[in-house]
Formats: C-alpha cells, structure tokens, sequence
C-alpha cells in the first residue's frame, strides 16, 4: 500500500463520527444539539448516559490508534505512521460525514499517541486526568494534555518526524478547542458531569 493510500484510508477511518453513531445506537439526542454542540465524548457524557460516553471514547480513540498500528504493521517509518494517525486526526475534526465539521480530536490524539508510543500517550492522559479532577473542566484538562504531548515524545522519542507530526497535532487540537478557550477566560464553560443544555 502506497503512503497515500494509507492516509485517505486513515482519513476515511477518522471520519467516522462515534459520538453520533453512539447516540444514534442509544437512542440518545445528537450531541450537536446540546451542551457544547460538540461531537465528543465530553459532550455525550451530557446526555447523563456514561456507557455511551465510555464507547464514544474508545471508538474515537481506537481509530486513531489502528490507523498508526496498522501503518507500522505495513512496514511505514514511525515519522509516516504518524503522519497516518494525524491524518485520522483531521478526518475526525474535518469528517466527510458531516460537511467537514466534525469534533475536537482529543480522543482521537491519544488513540494517536499510544500508537507511536504509549507513554507519550501514558504521560499525557495523566496530566489530563490531574487537571480534570483538580478543575473539572474537560478542555483545560486537553490542553494541557496537548502541550505535554509533543514534549513527552521529545523525551521518550527523540527529535524527529514523529514528534513533529505529533506537535502539529496538538497545535490543531488547541485552535479546535478556541471557543472553549474562551468560555474559560469568560467564567463560562461547562465543568465535566455538568447538566445537559440545549446548544449555544
Ligand atoms: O473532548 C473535547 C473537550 O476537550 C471539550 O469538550 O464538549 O466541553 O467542548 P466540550
């Protein structure tokens, strides 16, 4: 399989939208049209259904971990199947599926960085997991996890194309996450287990 291939593919794999499949499978309203609007597992866990939420972060994180695995399974550089997982990445927060608006890709990315390495993906998940319990907000805690990403792969990686890759990832998950950024400026944003509301 050429390089090319194997990123449309990893796109098309990305596209697909678990938050809505999700939803759609539990009966439960579109995750567009409340909380955030967002498409995410954040989002979902809105909705008060926790199993769904969990299956939406596992399907979102998985196929940004396939698409890796399955690029170094067919012998690509470790720089390429990044390259694989970001284009996941892209097919998550830009998906075909609906009109090239998707979600945030914080799933996703750490579905990506376990792929390349788990304990950038290790060492990330833990910053996110200190500062969503001392803040409860869900995108405080991603973009602290997107900062410490592309550093944890210059220690555990080296310098490289991979962290490269790895470092345009968390620039794009933190420009996806600039109305949130806002909301946290504001006063405003929603703490994680808050009450579903319509979006807006
Ligand atoms: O996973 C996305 C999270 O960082 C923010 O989600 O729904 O609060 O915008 P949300």
């Amino acid at each position: 399989m050429s390089l090319l291939l194997l990123i449309v593919a990893a796109y098309l794999l990305g596209s697909i939208p678990f938050a809505i499949v999700t939803s759609k499978l539990f009966g439960l309203q579109d995750p567009r049209q409340y909380g955030s609007g967002n498409p995410g597992a954040t989002n979902v866990l809105r909705s008060g259904n926790k199993a769904a939420a969990a299956l939406t972060l596992l399907g979102d994180s998985l196929k940004g971990w396939f698409a890796v695995w399955l690029a170094m399974r067919l012998g690509f550089e470790p720089g390429e199947a990044a390259l694989a997982g970001l284009a996941a990445f892209l097919g998550h927060v830009f998906t075909i599926f609906l009109r090239f608006n998707g979600g945030k890709g914080v799933a996703t990315a750490l579905g990506v960085l376990a792929g390349v390495d788990a304990r950038i993906a290790i060492f990330s998940a833990i910053i996110w997991l200190m500062i969503a319990y001392t803040t409860r907000y869900s995108s405080a805690a991603a973009l602290a996890a997107a900062i410490a990403a592309p550093l944890a792969s210059l220690h555990f990686v080296g310098p490289g194309m991979a962290t490269g890759v790895l470092a345009a990832m968390s620039a794009m998950l933190i420009w996806r996450h600039k109305e949130n950024i806002a909301r946290l400026r504001a006063g405003t944003e929603g703490r994680i287990g808050g009450k579903k509301k319509d979006a807006g």
